[in-house]
């Protein structure tokens, strides 16, 4: 029996931009998918998970995605884009335990992703490098789960740092970590209105970032700066504006706080969290009532930072970052006065910037 871990992600900033060909400054948390298991010795294929007390049979020979057991199709795609990838893979069972909440804005599929190709490596003797598997991992989604995401989150969980931030350039495909501040925390809050990325949203904005680029005559708006976009904002459509400026301004934050974090400016650092969520609400527009109650509400408690939602949005999660001796005390208020003002029940997490897959 073999076992294998990946944890989920926390994005800091930089929404939206990977598949825009951006920069991105993520980090992996305490948190993540357990997965043990073991060959085969056939085609069989034999899936468990204990979370949702599911069980899933398949074999190598015919892969499709499953429409009833969903959480089956992150394990199968990985196996099926490795076979693809000519990977010497066989029949495996595995069993699933995870203590990251699904459908929050962490990544737990990613996790489920990862933490599956290092199951594999290790049944089949494989060594792939840490981007080669976030690679494949992004492929297993893009082309068998059906989403169409890009990097970020995959290359969180297998690159994750204790203490530190990662810092993705995804035209470059590079990545750096770098120290996180003393004396500060990430509360995770999950507004507690599930999001599902699947629901088309997603695919959708990334379409009209897309077409945004082409009408600035731009290879990908990572090619584009604000002061160009200011300058043909008269002959954009207000949508394609709206999402040019998001991702630019989301690109120019990245830049700005990777700096800030390592001169130890957290204060600078927490105005640009606060900015890209006014941007996602407003250009972007996939926050919703509970994500903005929530940042708004942490904007006004002592020890707060900077706030914004964390990951694809459409619900999810906000990440905060605070002051450490004032973070019970921050969650604590947060959640009661969420409540107060929503009738929703968040969860708040304080989290612990971890090491990644293993
Ligand atoms: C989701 C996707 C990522 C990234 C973020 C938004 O988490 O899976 O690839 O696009 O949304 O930044």
């Amino acid at each position: 029996m073999q076992t294998s871990y990946a944890p989920g992600r926390v994005e800091l900033l930089g929404n939206h931009t990977d598949y825009n060909e951006g920069v991105v400054l993520s980090a992996a948390i305490d948190r993540g998918v357990t997965l043990s298991g073991e060959r085969t010795g056939s085609s069989r294929v034999t899936l468990c998970s204990t979370t949702l007390e599911s069980t899933f049979e398949a074999s190598t020979a015919s892969l499709a995605p499953n429409k009833e057991h969903e959480w089956a199709n992150y394990l199968l795609g990985v196996l099926d884009v490795f076979q693809k990838a000519g990977l010497p893979v066989g029949g495996f069972s595995a069993e699933i335990k995870s203590d990251l909440p699904l459908g929050a804005g962490l990544s737990s599929s990613a996790a489920l992703e990862v933490s599956t190709a290092m199951l594999l490596q290790k049944l089949f003797g494989l060594s792939l490098d840490r981007l080669t598997i976030a690679k494949l991992c992004r492929r297993a989604e893009n082309e068998f789960v059906g989403v169409n995401c890009g990097l970020l989150d995959q290359v969180s969980s297998a690159f994750g740092k204790a203490g530190h931030a990662i810092f993705l350039d995804c035209r470059n495909e590079t990545v750096e970590t770098t120290p996180f501040p003393d004396g500060v925390e990430l509360l995770i809050t999950q507004c507690g209105v599930p999001h599902r990325l699947s629901g088309g949203e997603y695919n959708e904005r990334r379409l009209q970032c897309f077409d945004a680029a082409a009408r600035l005559g731009a290879k990908a708006l990572r090619d584009v700066t604000s002061a160009q976009l200011e300058a043909a904002k008269a002959m954009l459509p207000t949508l394609s504006y709206k999402r040019a400026a998001h991702v630019v301004g989301e690109n120019e934050r990245v830049l700005q706080g990777i700096e800030f974090l390592r001169n130890g400016n957290v204060r600078a650092f927490g105005a640009l969290m606060f900015a890209s969520h006014e941007s996602s609400r407003h250009n972007f527009e996939n926050s919703t009532p509970e994500l903005d109650a929530l940042v708004e509400i942490a904007r006004d408690l002592p020890g707060v930072l900077g706030s914004r939602l964390t990951g694809g949005g459409f619900g999810g999660a906000t990440v905060t970052l605070l002051e450490r001796d004032k973070a019970h005390a921050v969650a604590e208020t947060l959640v009661a006065k969420y409540r107060e003002q929503t009738g929703h029940v968040a969860h708040a997490h304080l989290c612990e910037i971890a090491d990644g897959a293993h």
